[in-house]
């Protein structure tokens, strides 16, 4: 499968809107600040990736083509509104991926977020993982629960490991799903 592969059909929201799901495109730099630039404050405090910084969305925009990544958006009307990617990580963690999910806050509670997680699993086995990771600040409890539904489940807890984008200090979860023995 290669990331254009990862293209869905048109896909019905439970409130009846529809998306269409695809691979994150070079030429989606503006709309990908758009989108960051939109989400609550919580967000912004709370996720590793710093959306609201447009060198973070360039960094992600340029790596749009990259080997060991796949990088899915959900498109309504020309805008983003969720975000998810998984990464192969360096090393003696080749073997695993590391992950991120985020929906637009309009967009919530509709199923965006499992359409798109299922996406981060398909592109994993497509990377020929045997295991995918989400980490998420304890607070972050939707996360958790979306997680937790598809089959992840906490593997750790790193005390005082996060300093959020404001001043706070929290625990960070880590969630692994295993893709093979
Ligand atoms: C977590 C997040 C991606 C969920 O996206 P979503 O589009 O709302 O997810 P879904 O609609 O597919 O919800 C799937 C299930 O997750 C759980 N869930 C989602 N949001 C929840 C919430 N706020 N409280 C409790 N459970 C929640 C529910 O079980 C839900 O199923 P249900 O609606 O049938 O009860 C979204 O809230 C978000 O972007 N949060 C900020 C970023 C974040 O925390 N990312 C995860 C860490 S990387």
């Amino acid at each position: 499968m290669t990331n254009q592969e990862l293209v869905a059909p048109m896909t019905t929201l439970r409130d009846g809107r529809t998306v269409t799901i695809r691979p994150l495109e070079e030429s989606d730099r503006a709309a990908l600040l758009d989108f960051g630039m939109a989400l609550p404050e919580d967000d912004w405090l709370y996720l590793e990736l710093d959306f609201h910084d447009p060198n973070t969305i360039t960094r992600l925009v340029n790596a749009y083509a990259a080997m060991n990544w796949r990088q899915v958006v959900a498109v309504a009307d020309g805008a983003i509104v969720g975000y998810s990617n998984v990464r192969r990580l360096p090393g003696w963690k080749s073997h695993a991926g590391d992950s991120h999910l985020v929906i637009g806050e309009g967009w919530r509670r509709q199923g965006l977020g499992t359409a798109l997680a299922e996406t981060i699993l398909a592109a994993a086995r497509d990377l020929g993982l045997e295991k995918v990771i989400a980490e998420m600040v304890e607070e972050q409890t939707a996360g958790r629960a979306i997680f937790e539904r598809l089959g992840f489940q906490i593997e750790g807890t790193l005390a005082g490991q996060v300093h959020d984008h404001g001043d706070g200090c929290h625990n960070l979860l880590i969630l692994g799903y295993r893709l093979r023995p």
